[in-house]
């Protein structure tokens, strides 16, 4: 053959590669019919838009702008990939609903590296379904009113009882103590106050700022300092563990028979790194999210007197039966009988939305409402988004418990409730709900008796993407006149 002869197949090969691939574009092209937006910069897409910090009782600009352009459903390209971003209700609640059929969880990698391998967040599948059904046997509603009922208010005292009036300090420090001693002391029977909680609590400070970093293993970064408390603290609950393992071979029994770490140690054959993970993710899992829900409430009722009087009418009632029957600590059936407080946790719950959006990715090609969703693109259901939309709430930005109230017959309250998920759904509904609520509820029944507060400087919730206030939500308290119980 001749060189010409070469170069002319070459460059027919070459013609005739580019005409199976222009094909091949095109048909992938004509069979998706994608949801409307844009893809943004090469590699991060729009992911700086999206993550840039915004006011927690508003959508955020970016969402608001995407919304008005393209819909409540929209494409673009966010964490290093092509994404479906959602503020839909319906397709929401579709997409949690079919977790592992048609999507599947897909948090960022950082996230599976700080929080480990085994942690609940990461894990798919069977080892999802049994480390979730150990979280849900240690909250089950049994253990809520046997265990944790007690311990809640004993917690909820001991930080109340330590305010000085007319100083100002942070209350988000002070859900925090609260939230972080109670699920040392359940998970693994620490005490607060004790030496090797705080040093717990401050190695968790920094693993914090570490799991919503961006995921550099450099040094100096908040990243690697995060890497370096989770093997600081996963040697503390190692010994914890060994500490344990020694004392249930001698066959002593302690106050430690009820925690955790006892139970997965009898009940469960997780190996050694499994068992951290767990204990590791449920403290942070228990903690930081109660800790914000908390700040969020004491954030938002002075800015409804009416909120704050007829909270106090309720507890002051319940107090006083009890008072009479001779009563001492709140029952199941007091929680029970905090009506009005369930509306302001929910609707504490739905303006501040602690939780802003959820990570899956599609594991098949999906077909919602005549949009494809080619598999293996990224799905993220923004579930504060549906909570902040009127067409869902009656004024949104408006903190209104009373929305709440009314039997679930009339229509109103039916789609309210139907709205909402600030604990995602489906397979992977958030396994603690439940004692957040409670935690929620103790804790306002004791502040609402005990203190007035306001808010001293002005600070408001910022999502970063997740909340926080940024100066720490600073109050002043008055004790409120006990004599009127
Ligand atoms: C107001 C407080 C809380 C909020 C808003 C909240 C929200 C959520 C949400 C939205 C999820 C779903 C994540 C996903 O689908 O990808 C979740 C999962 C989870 N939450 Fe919570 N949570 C709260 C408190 C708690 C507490 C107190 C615990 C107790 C340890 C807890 C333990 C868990 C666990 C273990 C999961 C993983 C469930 C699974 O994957 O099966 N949460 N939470
Ligand atoms: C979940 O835990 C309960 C109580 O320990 C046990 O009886 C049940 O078999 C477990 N279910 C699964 C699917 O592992
Ligand atoms: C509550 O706290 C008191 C002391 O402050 C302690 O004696 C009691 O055992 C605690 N109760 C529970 C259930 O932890
Ligand atoms: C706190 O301040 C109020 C008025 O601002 C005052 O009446 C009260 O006595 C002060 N209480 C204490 C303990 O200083
Ligand atoms: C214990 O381990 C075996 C084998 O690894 C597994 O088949 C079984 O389901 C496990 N049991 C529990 C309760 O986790
Ligand atoms: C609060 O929201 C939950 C859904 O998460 C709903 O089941 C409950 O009825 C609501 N509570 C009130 C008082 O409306
Ligand atoms: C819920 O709201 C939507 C639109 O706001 C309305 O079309 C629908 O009928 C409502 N559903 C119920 C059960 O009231």
């Amino acid at each position: 053959m001749s060189n010409s002869h070469i170069i002319f197949c070459f460059l027919s090969c070459i013609l005739a590669l580019t005409f199976i691939f222009i094909f091949f574009i095109k048909r992938k092209k004509t069979k998706f019919n994608l949801p409307p937006g844009k893809m943004g910069w090469p590699f991060i897409g729009e992911t700086i838009g999206y993550l840039k910090p915004y006011s927690a009782t508003t959508m955020g600009e970016f969402m608001e702008n995407h919304i008005a352009r393209y819909g409540t459903i929209y494409k673009s390209k966010l964490f290093g990939g092509p994404a479906i971003v959602s503020a839909d209700a319906e397709f929401n609640k579709f997409i949690l609903q079919n977790d592992g059929k048609l999507f599947e969880c897909s948090y960022p990698k950082s996230i599976g590296g700080i929080l480990g391998k085994w942690s609940m967040l990461v894990l798919v599948g069977d080892m999802h379904r049994d480390m979730r059904n150990i979280s849900l046997n240690f909250m089950s509603y049994a253990r809520l009113k046997t265990h944790f009922l007690k311990d809640i208010e004993n917690h909820t005292l001991l930080v109340l009882s330590s305010w000085k009036q007319n100083c100002t300090f942070s209350a988000q420090g002070e859900a925090k103590k609260f939230t972080f001693n109670l699920m040392a002391k359940q998970i693994m029977s620490l005490d607060p106050g004790n030496l090797e909680t705080e040093q717990l609590k401050k190695e968790y400070v920094s693993f914090m700022k570490g799991v919503v970093s961006a995921p550099l293993n450099l040094p100096g970064t908040a990243y690697r300092k995060a890497l370096k408390s989770r093997n600081t603290i996963l040697k503390f609950i190692e010994r914890k563990m060994e500490e344990r393992r020694k004392r249930n071979q001698e066959g002593k029994k302690g106050l430690e028979e009820n925690d955790l770490l006892n139970w997965v140690l009898k009940h469960s054959n997780l190996s050694n790194e499994q068992i951290l993970d767990l204990i590791l993710s449920l403290l942070f899992a228990g903690h930081e999210t109660s800790c914000v829900a908390i700040s969020l409430a004491i954030y938002f009722l002075p800015g409804c007197p009416q909120a704050i009087h007829q909270l106090r009418e309720e507890h002051r009632e319940i107090a006083r039966s009890k008072k009479k029957a001779g009563e001492v600590g709140l029952t199941w059936d007091d929680y029970k009988r905090m009506e009005f407080t369930h509306c302001v946790v929910n609707e504490t719950l739905r303006l501040g939305n602690v939780v802003r959006f959820l990570h899956r990715k599609a594991i098949k090609d999906v077909q919602y409402k005549g949009y494809d969703i080619p598999c293996g693109w990224k799905v993220l259901p923004v579930i504060s988004a549906v909570h902040l939309d009127p067409s869902n709430f009656d004024q949104p930005q408006h903190f209104n418990p009373w929305r709440w109230q009314g039997n679930s017959k009339s229509g109103n309250c039916a789609n309210t409730s139907n709205n909402f998920m600030p604990f995602g759904g489906g397979p992977r509904l958030c396994a603690g709900l439940e004692l957040a609520k409670l935690e929620m509820a103790v804790f306002i029944h004791h502040i609402i008796l005990n203190y007035n507060w306001n808010l001293v400087d002005v600070d408001q919730p910022v999502v970063y993407p997740f909340v926080d206030f940024p100066k720490g939500l600073p109050i002043r308290v008055q004790s409120q006149c006990h004599s009127l119980i």
